[in-house]
């Protein structure tokens, strides 16, 4: 298990071929830094394969993934396709999904395990909301997600710690400028590192909490500095090189 930051980017529904230029950018800057941080960059599922191609070695990624390993599912996707087409991981879980597609924690666990059985390595999502957050629960709730979305049996045995991080994110905080507070941030990590050492004892010590939420150039280097932050899932800064590489410095120092 390395210690080094994980930075993945998360393209939401952005990008056609004419931002291949920045995933090559992105991916030449990360290579020239060594293993000293890890990125990788999730996708549109149109861009994964031409991606893949263009920058051999660099993880591209997927940003969900169906349940099931084949079947009838029209316009659905599974990991051993996107497998095929060179992701080398995948985002399950994320709130806007769990909002807008109705997942439930059941429906992500399922989706995480159905991608590490196609040896996809899965960032795993979970997150409060502003009314949560307000009314003192956000701990409570998280941590709640946490347990009923993880991995478990066979998917999970030897993927835990490599093929499996934890993004917390609340939702407030997507794509708003807003964070929460140091010591916010560092109370949810600590209780999600208590939950993963509960599920899977010492293999869940080393798993990695990456935190979510507008996290951007200006903010990147106070957010790697809190306690067992391991990392940062970036949306809207991850679009352009100009913006992601700083936050991928950041992580690197
Ligand atoms: P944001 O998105 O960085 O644009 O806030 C983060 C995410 O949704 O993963």
């Amino acid at each position: 298990m390395t210690s080094a930051k994980l930075v993945a980017g998360n393209w939401k529904m952005h990008g056609t071929s004419a931002d291949l230029r920045e995933v090559q950018a992105i991916a030449d800057a990360a290579h020239a830094l060594d293993g000293r941080v890890e990125v990788a960059l999730c996708l549109p599922a149109t861009l994964i394969h031409r991606a893949a191609e263009a920058v051999p070695g660099f993880p591209v990624g997927a940003q969900d993934i169906h349940m099931a390993d084949q079947g009838a599912h029209t316009g659905d996707v599974c990991a051993a396709m996107l497998h095929d087409a060179g992701a080398a991981l995948t985002i399950v879980g994320h709130s806007e999904r769990r909002d807008a597609h109705r997942e439930d924690n059941s429906c992500v666990r399922a989706k995480a395990e159905a991608a590490l059985r196609s040896d996809l390595r899965v960032i795993l999502c979970v997150g409060e909301s502003d009314g949560e957050r307000g009314s003192g629960r956000a701990v409570e709730v998280v941590c709640g997600q946490l347990d009923a979305s993880l991995p478990g049996g066979e998917a999970a045995a030897g993927a835990v710690p490599d093929s499996l991080a934890i993004a917390y994110e609340p939702i407030w905080a997507i794509g708003t400028g807003k964070i929460p507070t140091t010591e916010d941030i560092a109370e949810m990590h600590r209780a999600l590192r208590q939950r993963l050492l509960a599920a899977y004892g010492d293999a869940g010590g080393q798993v990695r909490i990456l935190y979510g939420g507008s996290v951007k150039p200006s903010n990147a280097a106070e957010i790697f500095a809190i306690p067992d932050v391991g990392g940062a899932l970036v949306g809207g800064a991850s679009l352009r090189a100009a913006d992601f590489l700083p936050i991928v410095e950041a992580a690197a120092r």
